[in-house]
C-alpha cells in the first residue's frame, strides 16, 4: 500500500531527529544543564541578531515591524523598479556616444541630424576640443549636445598608418558611463557618418536582457578589412551597442586594453580587444552597415537580409543611394519610406509572374527589379555586385555572396525607385516606384524587355509590418501582383503579404 510505505518513510526520517532530541547519554559526553543553557541562551540571541541584522540590511525587516505603513511603501518600492527593470526598452533606456571632432562636426552634422530627436534622444557628440570659438555661431538646437573629450596623450598609440583620436574615440563609452546617467541599458557608439534608424534599433536591443552582458554589432562587408581588423569586434561606423553590466567591466580595464592593444589601429579595435579580455563576443545583427565598400551600395540594399534595417554608414564615400540625387537627399527619401513603416524598410520580397514568365523583385520603400524572364529565388535573394572591396577596390571577397551585375542590358534587371509613400488606412501603406530615368541610355532591343520597358512604375500594398516579427522565426514575406491592374498607365500594383503555406518562389 502506498500509503503506509509512505508513513514508514516518514517515520525513517524523524527517527534520527528524535534521537538528537533525546539527552545525550553519560557514556558519550557530560556536560552541566546550566552550561547548556547558557550555550542555548547565547544561540539564540545570536541567531536573533543575526536575522535581524541581515534583514535589516536586506528586506528593512526592523522598520517593518515598527511601521508597518513603512514596510508597505517599501515593498511598493521594491516592486515598482522590478517591473520598471522588467517594462520593454525603449529610446529613453539608450545613452548614444557620438565620436566627433570640432573641425568636422559641421561638414559631418547633416547625417546626425536627419535622425537625432533633440527630446527624445539622450547622448552626446563627444569632440576633441570646444567648438570654434568666436567665429561660429552657437552649438546646433538640431545637433546632440556636446562634451569634450577628456586629453589622452598619456596614452600610447603606435600603428603608424592609423589617427590618434582613436584612443580618445574609445575611450567615448568610459566617459559617458561615469556621467553616471540614470536609466541606462545600453551604450550605443557610433561615427559622426552614422545614420542610425533607432525604432529598429529600439527593437533589436528589445530582443536581449539589458541585466545581462552583450555587445551587438556586426562586421565589415569587406573580408580584407575583417582580416586586418578583426571578425570578432562590432565596427564602429556601423555602430555598436554594450549592455549597461558590460559596459560597468568594460571601463574598469578600457585604459589598460588601450594602452596593450596601441598598435591596433582603430578605435573599435581597442574596444573589440578588450570584451576578448571579459570574454564577452560579438552578438551579429545583420541590420547594422558598417557600408566598407566602393562604388553603389545599390544591390547590397537591394536584397537585404531579413532583419531590421538598424543603421547605414560611409554614405559620403559611395554613391547616392538615388541616382540624379544628393546624397543627403537621398537618405531623407528613404528615412521618409522608413518612418510610414520602420520595421518594413529594405525588406525584400519577390514572385513569379507566369503569365508574362516576369520576376519581380521589391526592396520596400527602396527599389523594384523587374526581370522580363524568371530568375531563380536563390539569385533573387543574393546582391547584385554593384560595388568593390573596400580598401583595395577589388571584386571580392565579401563576407556574403554577391552575383555579377551584367553591362549586357540584356541580362539587367529594370530598375525602379522609391519616388512616394501614402498611408492607405487600416494600418496599410501604399508606396510607389518609378522607372530610373537615368538607365533609358543603353536598352536591351530584345522582345521581352521591350515588354518590361512599358512598365512606368510599381505602387505597391503593404500592411505596416508588426515588429514582434522579428522575435519570431524569420521568413521572407511574399508578394503578387494585384488582380485586375494589369497595366494601368503602365503602373502595376503589387500586393505584400506574409506567405501562405506551400508557398515558395518555384519555377514551374
Ligand atoms: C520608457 O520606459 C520607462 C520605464 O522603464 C518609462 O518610464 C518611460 O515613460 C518610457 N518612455 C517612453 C518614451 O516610452
Ligand atoms: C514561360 O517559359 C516557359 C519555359 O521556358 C515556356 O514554356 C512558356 O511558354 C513561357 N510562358 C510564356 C507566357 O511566355
Ligand atoms: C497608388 O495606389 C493608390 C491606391 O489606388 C493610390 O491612392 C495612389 O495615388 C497610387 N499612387 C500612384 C503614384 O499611382
Amino acid at each position: 500500500m502506498p500509503r503506509s510505505s509512505e508513513m514508514c518513510y516518514i517515520q525513517d526520517l524523524l527517527k534520527p531527529c528524535k534521537n538528537l532530541i533525546s539527552p545525550p547519554s553519560k557514556s558519550c559526553f557530560m556536560i552541566s544543564p546550566n552550561f547548556m543553557k547558557g550555550i542555548l541562551a547565547i544561540c539564540i540571541f545570536s541567531a536573533l541578531f543575526l536575522v535581524c541584522f541581515s534583514a535589516y540590511n536586506f528586506h528593512g525587516l526592523i522598520s517593518r515591524t515598527s511601521c508597518p505603513e513603512c514596510t508597505r511603501t517599501f515593498r511598493l518600492q521594491v516592486s515598482s523598479r522590478e517591473t520598471i527593470n522588467q517594462q520593454s526598452t525603449n529610446i529613453s533606456h539608450i545613452l548614444f556616444g557620438i565620436g566627433g571632432s570640432a573641425e568636422t562636426w559641421s561638414k559631418r552634422r547633416g547625417y546626425c541630424e536627419l535622425w537625432w530627436r533633440p527630446k527624445t534622444h539622450r547622448g552626446f557628440v563627444w569632440l576633441d576640443q570646444e567648438p570654434g570659438e568666436g567665429a561660429e555661431p552657437p552649438w546646433p538646437k538640431t545637433s546632440p549636445p556636446y562634451r569634450v573629450s577628456a586629453d589622452t596623450s598619456r596614452f600610447k598609440y603606435t600603428c603608424w598608418y592609423g589617427s590618434r583620436s582613436a584612443v580618445r574615440i574609445a575611450r567615448i563609452v568610459k566617459e559617458s558611463f561615469e556621467l553616471g546617467l540614470k536609466n541606462v541599458r545600453w551604450f550605443v557608439m557610433g561615427d559622426d557618418d552614422t545614420v542610425f534608424f533607432t525604432e529598429n534599433l529600439v527593437k533589436v536591443l528589445s530582443k536581449y536582457d539589458h541585466n545581462q552582458m552583450y555587445y551587438i554589432g556586426g562586421n565589415s562587408e569587406s573580408v580584407e578589412q575583417d582580416l586586418t581588423h578583426s571578425y570578432t569586434m562590432g565596427y564602429g561606423g556601423g555602430g555598436f551597442a554594450i549592455s549597461y553590466p558590460l559596459a560597468a567591466e568594460l571601463v574598469r580595464i578600457l585604459d589598460g586594453c588601450i594602452d596593450r592593444y596601441a598598435d591596433f589601429y582603430g578605435s573599435d579595435q581597442k574596444i573589440g580587444a578588450c570584451m576578448s579580455e571579459i570574454g564577452v563576443p560579438l552578438t551579429k545583427e545583420l541590420g547594422f552597415h558598417q557600408i566598407d565598400i566602393q562604388g553603389s551600395p545599390y544591390g547590397l540594399l537591394s536584397a537585404h537580409p531579413l532583419a531590421p534595417l538598424v543603421s547605414l554608414h560611409h554614405l559620403d564615400y559611395v554613391q547616392p543611394l538615388f541616382p540624379g540625387r544628393s546624397r543627403i537627399d537621398s537618405v531623407k527619401r528613404l528615412v521618409k519610406a522608413y518612418k510610414s513603416d520602420p520595421a518594413r524598410a529594405l525588406q525584400h520580397s519577390f514572385y513569379h509572374d507566369l503569365s508574362r514568365n516576369w520576376s519581380v523583385s521589391v526592396s520596400w520603400g527602396y527599389t523594384v527589379q523587374l526581370y522580363p524572364f524568371l530568375v531563380t529565388g536563390k539569385d533573387l535573394s543574393t546582391p547584385l555586385q554593384t560595388f568593390l572591396t573596400w580598401r583595395s577596390w577589388s571584386q571580392e571577397p565579401f563576407t556574403f555572396n554577391t552575383r555579377v551585375m551584367s553591362l549586357d542590358p540584356c541580362e539587367r534587371p529594370v530598375i525602379f525607385y522609391f519616388d512616394g509613400v501614402k498611408d492607405a488606412g487600416k494600418g496599410k501603406t501604399w508606396t510607389w516606384y518609378k522607372r530610373n530615368p537615368y538607365m533609358r541610355r543603353r536598352r536591351c532591343e530584345r522582345e521581352d524587355y521591350a515588354a518590361a520597358y512599358l512598365v512606368k512604375g510599381f505602387n505597391v500594398s503593404a500592411a505596416v509590418l508588426d515588429p514582434q516579427l522579428w522575435n519570431k522565426a524569420p521568413r521572407r514575406q511574399c508578394c503578387e501582383v494585384m488582380n485586375g491592374s494589369d497595366d494601368v498607365d503602365g503602373v502595376l500594383k503589387i500586393r505584400i503579404r506574409s506567405c501562405n503555406h506551400w508557398e515558395s518562389v518555384t519555377p514551374p
